[in-house]
């Protein structure tokens, strides 16, 4: 007998044939009709318990919600609206039961619950319709990143998760050790001794693959990397997470328009990617946002539905604007002037926050924004300077609603030049003598950038914070799970 998953079943050609399904249930009525998902889709499989005294009492008693089921039965037409097909009960078993009572004390209960709630029942909210189709579109979203880059000829790499760098130099990293922390080796000077640490030296998560990922440009080409990354920045908002995967290509001889042209095409790549492979998923999603927005105050609502905005992403050409127009436009903006910024914009130099970039693409270009040639100051060690000597070659894409998406640069491939720099930022050349190297054999012009995978999976899901996209989510005092 063939198994069908659920999505199998609802397009299947071959009717009155007899299937298998496993699943959960998600609602029983009349005695008669078992809804099931396996998670497959959105949508339920409509079994249907045509003669009763097929399952005893007993049995019929325990078809509860969220229980799991195997059934087997006849696939045939269904009689109900609804659905095309519905399954035709031979044979009944349920595999584990659920109380009803128990139930009902969890969000597993058939009713609207808040997403505060499912955050705290993060183990179960996979089993609702939201967190079912965002957890599917996050899936289709990583599949098409390798697709776009497979398709392209760039190589996958897995580039280290405990290394002894901080690509960022941001001081943000989790320290990696199996010291015991209480029976702590001192040397002689009373110190904690790093040189009895595994690695003998200090060693952290990766804050970015991206060093270790130039490295691999230099010989394959053009790589990318898909993995998690770690930060312990203290900040508690909807766009952060202590732990977020991230998407890093890096491309030999390619230079800063270069790598925004491919950020743009890989970005529009994937938003179509899934508007053509999770449609049901995304109507879902979209209607979702609608019946919250009809709670909310008109002007906060959006303008746009969730796949019209991302159709408008997807065929429109994100505007790219230098750090110092963005500052002459913040400069004499309303809110600027109104002194209604909580970071006022006063002068050329000064870090863009959230409240800018989000002014900047939500309200005066209304569309993705790149932003590019930063000063120099305020960005990464590693990024190429321009010839004024006062900014660099880095840009940013900053998305509605969102903030920065992507954040890149073309890298400084020049020895002496990056060198200069590090010894500026007091980095040591010697621990970093292997990413001096790439510039010691064979230099060349390269680029990359880094996409944050959760925000991508919050703007395409019309989600409004990171921890409802990702299973588990990694906070400030939050590692529950
Ligand atoms: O701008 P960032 O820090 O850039 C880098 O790490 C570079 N090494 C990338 C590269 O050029 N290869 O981070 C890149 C992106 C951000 O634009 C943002 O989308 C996301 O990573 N990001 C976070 N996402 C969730 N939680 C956090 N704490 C994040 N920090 C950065
Ligand atoms: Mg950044």
């Amino acid at each position: 007998m063939k198994h069908l998953k659920v999505i199998e079943a609802l397009k299947e050609e071959k009717l009155l044939q007899e299937i298998q399904v496993c699943g959960w249930i998600r609602s029983f009525r009349n005695g008669r009709f078992v809804a099931l998902s396996d998670g497959s889709c959105l949508h339920t499989l409509q079994c249907v318990i045509e003669d009763d005294v097929l399952l005893d009492e007993f049995t019929i008693s325990r078809l509860n919600i969220a229980a799991s089921i195997q059934v087997m039965g006849v696939l045939k037409e269904s009689e109900g609206s609804g659905q095309r097909v519905e399954l035709l009960v031979k044979k009944l078993t349920i595999e584990g039961e659920a109380s009803p009572e128990e139930v009902k004390k969890t969000i597993l209960s058939p009713k609207k619950h808040s997403l505060e709630l499912l955050r705290e029942q993060a183990h179960l909210r996979v089993r609702t319709n939201t967190f079912g189709s965002i957890m599917r579109v996050r899936s289709k979203l990583s599949y098409a990143i390798h697709h776009y880059f497979q398709q392209k000829n760039f190589q996958y790499v897995h580039t280290p998760i405990i290394t002894s760098s901080d690509a960022e130099g941001a001081g943000e990293t989790f320290k990696v050790t199996h010291l015991d922390f209480e029976k702590l080796p001192i040397d002689d000077m009373g110190k904690v001794d790093i040189k009895k640490d595994f690695f003998g030296k200090p060693t952290n998560l990766t804050v970015s693959g991206q060093l270790e990922g130039e490295t691999y440009a230099m010989g394959l080409g053009d790589i990318y990397t898909f993995g998690p990354t770690f930060r312990a920045e203290n900040s508690n908002t909807s766009r952060h997470l202590a732990e977020f995967w991230m998407v890093e290509p890096e491309m030999a001889f390619c230079d800063l328009d270069k790598n925004m042209d491919i950020a743009e095409d890989f970005i529009k790549y994937v938003i179509n990617y899934v508007l053509e492979h999770c449609a049901d998923d995304l109507e879902f999603l979209e209607k979702r946002l609608l019946s919250e927005d009809k709670q909310k105050p008109k002007e906060e609502r959006n303008e746009l539905l969730l796949r019209e905005k991302l159709e408008l992403v997807s065929k429109n050409h994100f505007k790219r604007v230098s750090y110092t127009e963005a500052i002459e436009i913040l400069k004499s903006s309303k809110p600027n002037k109104k002194k209604k910024f909580k970071y006022p914009v006063d002068k050329w130099g000064v870090d863009l926050h959230s409240e800018h970039e989000r002014y900047l693409v939500e309200k005066h270009f209304k569309c993705p924004v790149i932003l590019f040639n930063y000063p120099a100051s305020i960005k990464a060690f590693y990024m190429r300077l321009n010839n004024d000597g006062e900014t660099v070659r880095a840009m940013d894409i900053l998305f509605p609603g969102i903030g920065e998406i992507v954040g890149g640069s073309q890298r400084e491939e020049r020895l002496e030049v990056l060198k200069e720099k590090m010894d500026i930022l007091k980095i040591s050349q010697e621990e970093l003598y292997w990413y001096l190297d790439t510039r010691r054999f064979g230099t060349c012009i390269h680029s990359g950038f880094g996409l944050g995978f959760e925000r991508l999976v919050l703007f395409v899901t019309g989600m409004t914070n990171v921890r409802d996209v990702i299973p588990y989510p990694r906070t400030p005092m939050n590692a529950e799970f």
